[in-house]
């Protein structure tokens, strides 16, 4: 096939992943939006590369005519979680959606393959738009923690490197690999809570410091310049001590002195103080 027909061939698919990646980032937005954890870390996709699909067709003796219905993932979208448990979530996420229609799954999580390699994949029917009209195609979507992640990203250059011929010592040395990433998912999953507190403490100071900087903000409009550098000292006096507590109650204080001011002079005032 010429470069141009592999162009025009691979363009829905190529659509399909910059679609998919701005949703799935949108689902990791809405969560942090919402002020809540969100079980997707990561989103990465790519198109798979005319000369990755071509070995794959040789190697599954696939026709050219029949790459579409035989090549599951020409497009592939990458989850990562944190914890194993997020990808339960995820996946529950991505059966919910109306513009995937799951196809298969497959679980080598709970049993991973003999190689050691753990991930959760789904291949889902999806429908780009393309300017011949709807075009349904398929997509894969790997869905796997950061740790097995490391793995199996280390894991597949070292396959490519040695091809079908990895020396067994190595094949050994991967697989007690594999088995110490298990101990590692499985040992952040019983701190998750200690962890999750810890970001919801860092997300919390970063919404009071920016409601502070609001405040000091619309207090330039309204109060004396020697009160606002007051003020400002004062907040980074507090922020040096990096205590939460008191980065509150000095929003609070803003909060008074902002009242006073809109109660003796409402026009001025800037809007969300
Ligand atoms: P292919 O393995 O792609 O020929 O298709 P399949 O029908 O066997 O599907 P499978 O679910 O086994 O694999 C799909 C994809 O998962 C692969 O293309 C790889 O990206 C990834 N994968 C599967 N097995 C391994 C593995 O042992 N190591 C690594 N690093 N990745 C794997
Ligand atoms: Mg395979």
């Amino acid at each position: 096939m010429e470069t141009q027909l592999w162009r025009e061939r691979l363009a829905p698919y190529r659509l399909a992943v910059d679609e998919l990646v701005v949703k799935f980032n949108h689902v990791k937005q809405q969560y942090q939006d919402a002020r809540m954890y969100s079980p997707i870390e990561l989103v990465s996709g790519r198109l798979k590369r005319v000369s990755s699909i071509l070995d794959k067709m040789r190697r599954k003796g696939v026709e050219l005519s029949q790459m579409e219905e035989k090549i599951e993932d020409i497009a592939g979208i990458r989850l990562i979680c944190q914890f194993v448990d997020d990808i339960d979530t995820v996946v529950e996420i991505i059966r919910q959606r109306e513009d995937l229609v799951i196809k298969t799954e497959k679980d080598y999580i709970t049993k991973s393959k003999p190689s050691g390699y753990r991930s959760y994949h789904i291949i889902a029917y999806y429908v780009v738009q393309t300017i011949n009209g709807p075009k349904r195609l398929e997509v894969e979507i790997q869905i796997r923690t950061m740790a097995m992640n490391f793995w199996s990203t280390i894991e597949h250059s070292l396959q490519y490197k040695y091809r079908e011929h990895m020396p067994d010592d190595l094949r050994e040395r991967l697989l007690r690999a594999a088995d110490a990433v298990d101990v590692l998912d499985n040992e952040m999953s019983s701190v998750r809570d200690e962890i999750m507190d810890a970001q919801n403490s860092n997300r919390q100071k970063a919404t009071i410091i920016s409601d502070i900087l609001n405040n000091i903000e619309n207090l330039y409009y309204v109060a004396n310049e020697r009160e606002v550098t007051k003020i400002q000292n004062e907040f980074f006096q507090i922020y040096r001590q990096d205590d939460i507590t008191l980065l509150k109650r000095f929003n609070k204080q803003l909060d008074i002195i902002a009242e006073t001011y809109r109660a003796q002079n409402p026009q001025n005032m800037q809007e969300g103080l």
